[in-house]
């Protein structure tokens, strides 16, 4: 199959998500392996929503994140459980959205040109095995519409 993406380049968010959403299946189609569907999610949400930086931190021990597949400028490695955006959304097993990140206590401040974050837990089989974290260059730049659209997404890995 050929591997290139549609993207919708003039269309708002919720277009581009609902174009996307059964490419990133047809791309994870018959793949089991976790690192790899990781891997093209981050690509293709990169490529078709331009987000600043996508990425995947992975559950490595029972108190700390290890960055997993990503796009965007380099991150940091590792992360403990309740620290920073996304260890707090593992801790709490929560979707996070915070508008301006100088203003979420303990955030990790990897690039200084993030200003927005959302961060989903990874649930596998009521278990949360790591956590999808999207930043901005932007504040505010993340709403209901992302939550929607990045939990289908999401749940697209562990389906069947
Ligand atoms: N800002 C995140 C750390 C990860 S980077 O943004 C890629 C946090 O506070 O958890």
């Amino acid at each position: 199959m050929a591997e290139d993406l549609t993207i919708l380049r003039e269309a708002d968010k919720e277009a581009k998500y609902q174009s996307l959403i059964p490419q990133i299946r047809g791309l994870m189609f018959g793949e089991k392996n976790l690192i790899a569907n990781l891997a093209n999610i981050s690509a293709a949400l990169k490529e078709g929503m331009g987000f600043f930086w996508i990425g995947f931190y992975l559950v490595d021990s029972e108190d700390e994140l290890v960055l997993g597949p990503f796009q965007g400028p380099v991150a940091c490695t590792r992360i403990k459980k309740g620290r920073g955006v996304c260890g707090s959304s593992w801790q709490r097993n929560e979707v996070l959205i915070v508008p301006n990140v100088d203003e979420f206590p303990g955030h990790i401040a990897c690039a200084s040109a993030s200003k927005s974050e959302i961060v989903l837990p990874l649930q596998k089989g009521g278990e949360v095995i790591g956590v999808l974290d999207v930043d901005s260059d932007q504040l505010n730049d993340f709403d209901e519409t992302d939550k929607i659209y990045l939990k289908q997404i999401i749940d697209l890995l562990f389906v069947g």
